[in-house]
């Protein structure tokens, strides 16, 4: 629905100048207490006993210890309200009585359109809803859904409705509110047939969609009875309806699924409906239609970790895991449960409980080791060719993981459970186009913690973080230093940021650069390095220091490269050549830096006191 706002830079940076940190995280629900010059609070993002989220009202940020998440005003509503981030941006500009430069008037008619049809979809999610609890004819649907142990507070908390026999009746009371026809075809609560405008749904339950926001959007309605075909009949897609946006019960599902870092995804309504009442209330549905890029983008705002309940004989399993490659490739971690004995999720809560549920969900399994046990089952895995067809199948799906360590483990997975060479699955999977070595090595925020880096390591990181801590400074090293020459690539990935930042801004605001970043684990290592920040009395010193030691490295790489392609005979002069030059040359670099160094060296620090990061 979003359309292109502009809205300037200087707006969205008085926007979050205006909006303190610490007043809108307690505005939305998270008690901080106050702890020395930060506050502190159990992390709204995961499960925890213990407080590890931190918010800095200095700095104007937030990070959680626990989870790794942070960031600034800004990604904080739109994490924590699921919004995107021109509502954010509405949101906060409202809260700080900032007004947002007019949209144009095309865009402002599609909104006065959007708003008035989803009010009539409110409408009439009312009028069903009432005519349901209360309608002379309804006995039939009232029946059915006891029958089916749906209890009336359910009812009224997914606002289900009923749509009577005839078909001229939602047409009639909006027509009485004062909708007319075309907003009714619009919505597709009518179709025009041969006998004018009819009800799309006729004797049927209907299930109200609503967007993340809550919005109503749509419809997804029942029959009572199996001569009734087909079984569930949803709106079509309309301006305010897009199948592959909408995630059925996210909107009344986010805080549950924010909470526990958890999403249950389930086939039906009926599933989503019944777990509810049973007190799992992190469940939403995709409806019938196959999971899309966009669900995944809209699912991984909530919460990194998924896992997707099949009916356990369910004949489309195999069609389903398709479209879960998606949800992997964005960084989704997912899971499958199965529903034993050909049950779904609603029989099976009904007749066991939740706490079976819960326990099938902990059982859940990787999808990875899911779809590489499902390609091994009903295959003759000792027949070469048959394993060279499952080694295929599988290296599709681990090519699909991002994660380099989280591949290795599958790797050696698949390795065990094919038992097949690692070289063999390497060498497919660099065929399907991964690049990545099969030596694969992690750097992120744990290991910083954790992990005794390399003194090369550890230069390369506090020189990145001596660049976030003192910006002021980037436009010059930049002009001084190769991002090429940075091993680490998520420090390499952040240096690249702050390069293209300096690139158009004279000063580089890190604060406002946060908000363009969308990786979490860039702003995450961003904003844990803003609120590590040390008093340090010169960061210029300390950054010109790292530059030396790195291009001291630098010169022992390309030595060795030098020795070892004279020794293999590799007589390509021309090359020896350059490499000897480049060598010269960054050797003469860091002997002027060094005697340059040595006169102001008074009571400077250099850069190999702390390995930094002591939290
Ligand atoms: P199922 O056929 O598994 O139905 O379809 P269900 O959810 O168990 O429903 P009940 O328990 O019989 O009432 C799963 C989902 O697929 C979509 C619906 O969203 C349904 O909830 N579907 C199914 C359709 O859109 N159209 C259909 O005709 C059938
Ligand atoms: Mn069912």
């Amino acid at each position: 629905m979003a359309t292109n706002h502009y809205i300037p830079p200087e707006t969205i940076d008085e926007i979050r100048t205006s909006n303190n940190i610490v007043d809108v995280i307690s505005d939305c629900g998270v008690q901080l207490k106050q702890a020395g010059r930060n506050y502190q609070a159990l992390c709204p993002f995961h499960d925890e006993k213990t407080p590890s989220f931190s918010v800095s009202p200095e700095k104007q940020i937030f990070y959680c210890f626990g989870c790794q998440t942070g960031g600034n005003v800004i990604s904080f509503v739109q994490k924590h309200e699921g919004k995107n981030f021109i509502e954010t941006i509405k949101w906060l500009a409202d809260r700080a009585n900032i007004s947002l430069p007019e949209r144009d008037s095309k865009s402002n008619d599609r909104q006065k359109l959007i708003n008035r049809l989803s009010e009539l979809n409110a409408f009439a999610i009312k009028y069903y809803h009432e005519l349901l609890r209360t309608g002379q004819h309804s006995q039939q649907a009232r029946e059915y859904l006891k029958n089916r142990g749906v209890i009336s507070q359910t009812i009224n908390h997914f606002q289900i409705g009923y749509a009577k026999q005839q078909r001229q009746d939602i047409v009639k009371a909006a027509k009485h509110e004062g909708y007319s026809i075309q907003q009714l075809l619009d919505v597709g609560l009518i179709k025009n047939e041969d006998l004018g405008p009819q009800d799309r749904f006729w004797n049927r339950i209907l299930f109200p969609i609503h967007n993340a926001q809550g919005t109503p959007v749509g419809f997804g309605g029942r029959s009572l009875s199996e001569e009734h075909q087909p079984k569930y009949l949803n709106s079509p897609a309309t301006i305010l309806y897009d199948k592959s946006k909408i995630l059925y019960n996210l909107d009344k599902a986010r805080q549950s699924i924010s909470r526990k870092q958890s999403a249950l995804l389930v086939e039906g309504y009926m599933d989503v409906i019944m777990l509810h009442q049973h007190g799992i209330e992190n469940v939403i549905a995709s409806s019938g239609t196959s999971l899309s890029q966009e669900h995944a983008f809209l699912l991984r705002r909530f919460t990194p970790d998924v896992v997707i309940v099949f009916d356990g004989d369910s004949s489309g399993l195999k069609a389903a895991q398709r479209g879960l490659h998606c949800l992997v490739g964005k960084g989704i971690r997912v899971r499958i449960a199965l529903i034993p004995d050909g049950g779904d999720p609603d029989s099976f809560v009904k007749e066991h409980g939740a706490d079976e549920f819960d326990k099938l969900i902990d059982k859940a399994i990787n999808l990875i080791e899911f779809q590489i046990q499902s390609a091994i089952q009903g295959n003759n895995i000792r027949n070469p060719e048959v394993k060279s067809q499952v080694m295929k199948d599988t290296c599709e799906i681990l090519v699909n993981i991002q994660n380099p360590v989280e591949r290795a483990e599958y790797v050696k997975y698949a390795v065990k459970e094919l038992d097949i060479d690692e070289g063999l699955i390497w060498r497919e999977l660099r065929k399907s186009g991964l690049k990545d070595t099969p030596i694969p090595r992690k750097f992120n925020q744990q290991k910083i913690k954790d992990k005794k880096l390399s003194p090369r390591e550890q230069i390369e990181l506090q020189f990145v973080q001596s660049l976030i801590h003192a910006p002021e400074h980037i436009r010059t090293v930049r002009q001084e230093f190769d991002i090429n020459d940075i091993q680490d690539p998520l420090l390499a990935r952040i240096m690249q940021i702050l390069w293209d930042a300096a690139e158009t801004n004279e000063d580089v605001d890190i604060q406002q650069l946060i908000n363009t970043i969308e990786d979490e684990k860039l702003s995450g290592f961003i904003t844990n390095t803003l609120l590590n920040k040390k008093d340090i009395p010169n960061y210029y010193t300390r950054i010109q220091g790292c530059i030396v030691k790195l291009k001291t490295y630098l010169i022992q790489d390309i030595e060795r490269q030098v020795r070892s392609s004279s020794q293999s005979g590799d007589n390509d002069l021309d090359t020896l050549k350059e490499l000897v030059d480049i060598s010269n040359r960054r050797r003469n670099y860091v002997q002027e830096k060094q005697s340059e160094q040595k006169e102001n060296m008074n009571k400077s620090e250099i850069a190999t006191d702390t390995p930094v990061n002591s939290k």
